[in-house]
């Protein structure tokens, strides 16, 4: 962890009149929650194109319901790590506006973060395809799959955006308008390759904003976006930047 960079990152945030997190699935690594395209993440074990895409959920929704049980029981076991309970953090502080997560876990919302925006939905909840009857996840039988619906027996999917699906209108309108009026983005653990998505930050540095990255390795946005990368785990660096934070306010 480079030291020089965790003071800079601080004071750029004690700067930034208004300072938002982009976040991915990296964020959430150190809570045992694999990443989709590092080795060893999701997307090894499981091709997109086949359990991703809402087409292949409507085709074959029990091969895809593999898939969906096995994050369920990941996500529903996790706890939020160091770099969640960081963020929140800071926002307690009256220093972060919002988080925006491309992540389905629901650990920043745990770790105490009031403002998140779910840029991809949430596996917390599913909805029924016809009747829109909605359920909290924690009440899900994993028995028989796919899983029905208790009042019309159709489909259940989560809530989460597959390929092929709008980004929840809200969800996207305000990420917009959130980077548009940034001065500061933190880009914690994403390999920012998914668009929309991907576009936030782009759209903050458009208008001027300073964007901080932290990633294990450096990404597309790293030259000519990001004004710096720190190099290492969200789970060390988050809570050593809130520290200096502490420490020089
Ligand atoms: P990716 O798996 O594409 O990228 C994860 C990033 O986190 C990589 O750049 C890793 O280097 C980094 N990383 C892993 N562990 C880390 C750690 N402990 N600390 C810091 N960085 C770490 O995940 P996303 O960028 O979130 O979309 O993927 C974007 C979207 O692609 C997801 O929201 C999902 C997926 O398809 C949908 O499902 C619609």
């Amino acid at each position: 962890m480079d030291h020089k960079l965790i003071q800079r990152a601080a004071k750029d945030i004690l700067n930034s009149k208004k300072t938002i997190a982009f976040t991915g699935a990296g964020i959430s690594a150190e809570s045992g929650i694999p990443d989709f395209r590092s080795a060893g993440g999701l997307w090894e074990k499981f091709d997109p194109e086949e359990y991703a895409d809402i087409h292949a959920f409507h085709t074959n929704p029990e091969k895809v319901w593999l898939m969906l049980k096995e994050m369920f029981s990941l996500i529903m076991t996790a706890k939020p790590n160091p770099a969640h309970l960081g963020l929140a953090e800071l926002e307690r502080m009256g220093y972060l506006s919002s988080v925006i997560t491309q992540n389905v876990d629901g650990l920043h919302q745990l770790a105490g973060s009031r403002n998140v925006i779910e840029f991809h939905g949430t596996h917390r909840t599913l909805s029924c395809l016809k009747c829109s009857f909605t359920l909290d996840g924690t009440s899900l039988k994993m028995e028989d799959l796919p899983p029905r619906c208790s009042r019309c027996s159709s489909l259940l999917k989560p809530d989460v955006v597959f390929f092929g699906e709008p980004i929840p209108w809200e969800a996207q309108t305000v990420s917009f308008k959130e980077s548009k009026s940034c001065s500061a983005v933190l880009v914690i653990g994403t390999s920012a390759v998914v668009y929309p998505a991907a576009s936030i930050p782009i759209t903050a540095k458009e208008r001027g904003a300073m964007i901080i990255e932290i990633n294990r390795e450096p990404t597309p946005l790293t030259d000519g976006i990001s004004d710096y990368l720190i190099l290492g785990s969200a789970g060390e660096i988050i809570p050593a930047i809130i520290e200096e934070v502490k420490r020089i306010r």
